[in-house]
C-alpha cells in the first residue's frame, strides 16, 4: 500500500504571449499516422514490397484509417517522413519524388488522401541534406515551400539534420514565412528545440511557439519502454518551460505514439496514450495498421482518452506528485465554470515500477480539485463510474507496473 502525500505548490500559471504564427491551424493537437518509427528508411521494394517507403504503403494505411475506425475517432492525416525523394533535384531545382516508389507523384497522393477526407503530411530538412542523405532545403526554401503548396500538402515537417546550430532559429523562422507566403494552409511542424538541445544550446520556447504549430523537444521515440520513459522524464523535468507556451495552434511534440508495436505492452501503451493526452500532445501513430492486434486498436481508439487530448482548452497538464515510483498529472479540461473560474480535470496516476503494482490513494484537494460541490468522477480506461466525489474524498486506484489509472473529474452542475 502506497499512500501519496505531498504539499500542493504547483498551481498552473498561463502566460500571455504575442502571436506571430496566425494560420488558424492545429487548434487541437494533430492526429494521424506516420511511417518513421515502424518503417524507417526501408527503400528496397524488391525485397520488402510490403514495408518499403512507397505510395502503396501510404495508400494502404489511408485505407486502414478509414475502414478500421481510426478516422472516426480523429486520426485524420497520413504523414510521409524521410526517404521519399530522388537523390537529385530536377534541372530547374525542384524536388522530385522517387520515380519508382512514388510513380504517381505527391500531388496524386495528396488528391488520394483528400478524396478520402484525409490530409497529407510531407517531410523536408533545413540542412544541405535530410537526415537520411536526400536533398535538403538549404538554399531552396522558397522553392520548396511553393512545391509543397502546389502539391496540396497539408502539413509540413521540417527536420534539422546537416545544418549549423547557429543557423537553426533563423532557418525555422524563414521557412515559417515562406510557407505563409505560398497562401496555402500548411500545419508547420518544427524540430528547432531538438537541434538546439543536441548542440547544448538553450531554447527560447516563447519564440519557437510564435513560428511553429508544433515542435519536437527531445530525441526520436522508438518502440521501447526505455525510449518512452526517457521522453516522460525530459518533459517532467522541463514542464515549467513547456506548459506556458502550450495552447490551441501551438503544441509541444514528444514524438510518435508507438502503440501497436509488439515491443510495448498493453499497460505501457495505455501509459503512452494517457500521458501524451494529459500533455495535449499530437497523437501521431507509427505502427502497422494492417497487422495490429485488437488490444492495441482498442487502446488507440479509446474516445474518452482522445477527448482529453483534444480538449478545446488546449492546456498542457502538470506533474503535481512525484514519489520514487508514482507520478500524478493533472490537466484542466472542459466543462469550465466561467463564474467561479473553475474547470474540470483529467488526472493520470502513473506507476513507474517495473514489477510491482501500486495501490495509490489521493485526496482530491491535494491535487487541486477543490470545487466545494464536488466532481463527477469516471475512470477513463475501465469506464468505472465513481460517482460524485468531494474535495476531501480519497480516490483509490490499483495501478499496474509501468501502467496508469486515468480519470476525469467533471465539475458538478451544482456549481453552475
Ligand atoms: C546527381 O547529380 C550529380 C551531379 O550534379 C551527378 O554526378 C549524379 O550522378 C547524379 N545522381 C543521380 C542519381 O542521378
Ligand atoms: C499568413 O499570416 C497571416 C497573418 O500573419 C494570416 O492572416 C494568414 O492566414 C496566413 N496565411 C497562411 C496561408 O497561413
Ligand atoms: C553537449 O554536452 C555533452 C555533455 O556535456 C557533450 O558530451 C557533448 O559533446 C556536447 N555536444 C556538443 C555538440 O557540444
Ligand atoms: C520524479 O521522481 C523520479 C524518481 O525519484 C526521479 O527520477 C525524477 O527525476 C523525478 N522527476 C521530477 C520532475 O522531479
Ligand atoms: C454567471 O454569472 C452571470 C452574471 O452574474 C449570471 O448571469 C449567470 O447565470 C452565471 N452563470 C452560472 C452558470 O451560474
Amino acid at each position: 500500500m502506497l499512500t501519496v502525500l505531498f504539499t500542493l505548490s504547483l498551481l498552473a500559471v498561463w502566460l500571455p504571449h504575442v502571436s506571430l504564427l496566425d494560420n488558424g491551424l492545429a487548434k487541437t493537437p494533430p492526429m494521424g499516422w506516420m511511417s518513421w518509427a515502424q518503417f524507417y528508411c526501408e527503400i528496397d521494394c524488391l525485397h520488402h514490397p510490403y514495408s518499403c517507403i512507397s505510395e502503396d504503403l501510404y495508400m494502404e494505411m489511408a485505407t486502414r484509417l478509414v475502414e478500421d475506425g481510426y478516422k472516426d475517432v480523429g486520426y485524420n492525416s497520413i504523414h510521409i517522413d524521410d526517404c521519399w525523394l530522388e537523390m537529385n533535384r530536377s534541372a530547374d531545382g525542384k524536388l522530385v519524388a522517387d520515380r519508382v516508389r512514388f510513380q504517381s507523384g505527391i500531388l496524386a497522393l495528396s488528391n488520394y488522401m483528400h478524396e478520402r477526407g484525409l490530409k497529407l503530411g510531407l517531410y523536408e530538412d533545413y540542412g544541405t541534406k535530410t537526415c537520411a542523405g536526400y536533398p535538403g532545403s538549404y538554399g531552396y526554401m522558397e522553392m520548396d515551400a511553393n512545391t509543397f503548396a502546389e502539391w496540396g500538402v497539408d502539413y509540413f515537417k521540417f527536420d534539422g539534420c546537416n545544418m549549423d546550430a547557429e543557423k537553426i532559429p533563423q532557418g525555422y523562422k524563414e521557412m515559417s514565412a515562406w510557407i505563409n507566403k505560398t497562401g496555402h494552409s500548411m500545419v508547420y511542424s518544427c524540430e528547432w528545440p531538438l537541434y538546439l538541445l543536441v548542440n547544448n544550446k538553450t531554447v527560447d520556447y516563447a519564440e519557437v511557439s510564435n513560428y511553429c504549430n508544433l515542435w519536437r523537444n527531445y530525441y526520436d521515440v522508438s518502440a521501447s519502454w526505455n525510449s518512452i520513459q526517457s521522453i516522460i522524464n525530459f518533459f517532467d523535468l522541463n514542464q515549467d518551460q513547456l506548459i506556458p507556451v502550450t495552447g490551441p495552434g501551438r503544441w509541444n511534440d514528444p514524438d510518435m505514439i508507438v502503440v501497436g508495436q509488439n515491443s510495448i505492452t498493453p499497460d505501457q501503451s495505455r501509459t503512452q496514450m494517457s500521458i501524451w493526452s494529459i500533455w495535449s500532445a499530437p497523437l501521431i501513430m507509427s505502427n502497422d495498421l494492417r497487422l495490429i492486434a485488437p488490444v492495441y486498436k482498442e487502446i488507440l481508439q479509446n474516445r474518452r482518452v482522445i477527448a482529453i487530448d483534444q480538449d478545446p482548452l488546449g492546456k498542457m497538464g502538470r506533474l503535481v506528485v512525484n514519489t520514487t515510483n508514482v507520478a500524478v498529472y493533472v490537466k484542466p479540461v472542459t466543462p469550465t465554470d466561467e463564474n467561479s473560474s473553475q474547470s474540470s480535470f483529467a488526472v493520470v496516476i502513473f506507476n513507474r515500477h517495473f514489477k510491482s503494482s501500486a495501490k495509490v490513494t489521493v485526496r482530491l484537494n491535494e491535487i487541486g480539485l477543490i470545487n466545494s460541490a464536488g466532481y463527477f468522477v469516471q475512470d477513463l480506461w475501465n469506464e468505472e463510474k465513481r460517482g460524485i466525489m468531494l474535495p476531501d474524498d480519497q480516490y483509490i486506484a490499483d495501478v499496474p507496473p509501468t501502467g496508469v489509472n486515468m480519470f476525469k473529474a467533471t465539475l458538478t452542475q451544482a456549481d453552475f
